[in-house]
């Protein structure tokens, strides 16, 4: 019986990956939605993969927010082989609890694997003008480049219902993100079912332009609830790396 999950899960896999033409997909068992186990499995999934890809030249990772990534940092462990390892938020704050902002998450998974981490203080959704003046200054400057210098990123993907009442947007923004008929979210990017971009909070740190650089970029969503919002996002996403559970694979699979 074992053997035969086990080889559901692969076929899972394998099924995602040529799919969305993903580098890698890893699915572990259960679903995230009803089970903290299955978030901490993803976390520790997530981790070995983050350990396998570290190249001893580039060793700045980039780290977003959310419970799943909170998960990822639970899970973190030594890294003996690269103790110089960089962890960096790849944006400000977002008005979420402390333990499931970036910059916490950043520094709990330097503080396990015993690595580094610099932090960005500086709070998400800017007004133009004091995005114009933060990043004029020199300080938040240089830390902008070197989290944009990172050669991995790992990141969560949300529904994007659920993330935009989570950061209290705005009614206005709101609107727009039903209109676009938005369902997944990440990096402040909220996509419609075809990858497309329907609206964009406006933030320092990791644009999705960035990710096209070389980098190595590491997806971690899963729970059947927010299949869709991760469809949405790998249909523009080619070559990253998913890990997700059984429960969201099952559900994005499908349709296909
Ligand atoms: O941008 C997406 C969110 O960070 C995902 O948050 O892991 O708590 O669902 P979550």
């Amino acid at each position: 019986v074992v053997m035969k999950e086990v080889s559901g899960l692969r076929l899972l896999e394998t099924t995602l990956k040529e799919a969305f033409s993903l580098a890698e997909v890893v699915v572990v068992s259960g679903d995230s939605d009803s089970s903290l186990f299955v978030k901490n499995e993803m976390g520790r999934a997530a981790v070995s993969c983050i350990k396998e890809r570290l190249v001893d030249s580039k060793k700045i990772v980039a780290v977003t927010g959310g419970t799943t990534l909170a998960a990822v940092a639970n899970m973190m462990t030594p890294e003996i082989k690269h103790p110089d390892v960089l962890f960096v938020p790849a944006r400000g704050g977002l008005g979420e609890n402390v333990q499931n902002q970036a910059n916490t998450i950043c520094a709990k998974m330097a503080e396990k694997s015993m690595g580094q981490y610099r932090l960005l203080h500086v709070p998400d959704q800017l007004s133009d003008e004091a995005y114009k003046s933060i990043v004029g200054e020199p300080s938040i400057r240089e830390m902008i480049q070197l989290i944009k210098s990172a050669s991995m990123v790992v990141h969560g993907i949300g529904d994007a219902m659920t993330m935009a009442e989570r950061r209290r947007t705005s009614s206005e923004d709101l609107e727009k993100i039903k209109k676009g008929h938005a369902v997944g979210e990440a990096f402040g990017y909220y996509f419609n079912q075809k990858g497309e971009v329907v609206h964009k909070v406006k933030t320092v740190g990791i644009q999705l332009d960035d990710l096209k650089n070389n980098k190595c970029v590491i997806a971690v969503a899963g729970g059947s609830s927010k299949a869709k919002a991760i469809r949405a996002f790998m249909q523009q996403a080619h070559h990253s790396i998913l890990i997700t559970d059984e429960g969201a694979a099952k559900e994005l699979v499908r349709d296909f």
